[in-house]
């Protein structure tokens, strides 16, 4: 085979490998990800009524468990805040914790977390999981992932 080396041969099979291994992704990718959306809607968020407006005033929050999630609604003003309602010490109800402005304080041993970012004066290694919220007449819904 004129005009064949030994080094042009191995380019070549180098390049038929990187093309199997392209056509063996773009395959896996389609077994992976069908066309249809079954396997994206087990990631879209739902939202799931979780009270009556006149369930909840300032000075009573709700608790709820959807899915063997906590998670604690509190109202701050004319606004309704959520967040995840197990506190991250030792899973204390955020739900029965005092509110003061936007801050909760667990009953257990005194942590305390702004209920609107989920930020705690603890630092930064410390945030609870905050959802969105929103009213539709006198129901309460909030954005679960
Ligand atoms: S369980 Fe909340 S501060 Fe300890």
């Amino acid at each position: 085979m004129k005009g064949w080396n030994k080094t042009t041969l191995a380019d070549q099979d180098l390049g038929f490998l990187v093309l199997d291994a392209i056509l063996e992704l773009e395959h896996s990718k389609k077994e992976v990800c069908p066309t249809s959306t079954q396997g994206i809607e087990k990631f879209m968020a739902e939202w799931i009524r979780v009270a009556n407006v006149s369930e909840i005033s300032p000075s009573k929050a709700r608790e709820i468990e959807h899915q063997g999630r906590v998670i604690a609604i509190f109202q701050v003003g004319e606004e309704y805040q959520a967040i995840d309602g197990i506190c991250p010490h030792q899973g204390g109800p955020l739900a029965e914790g005092p509110l003061d402005g936007t801050c909760v304080t667990c009953p257990w041993h005194g942590w305390q977390f702004d209920v609107v970012t989920g930020k705690t004066p603890l630092g930064t290694r410390v945030k609870q999981e905050v959802f969105p919220v929103k009213r539709e007449g006198d129901e309460i819904f909030v954005e679960l992932p």
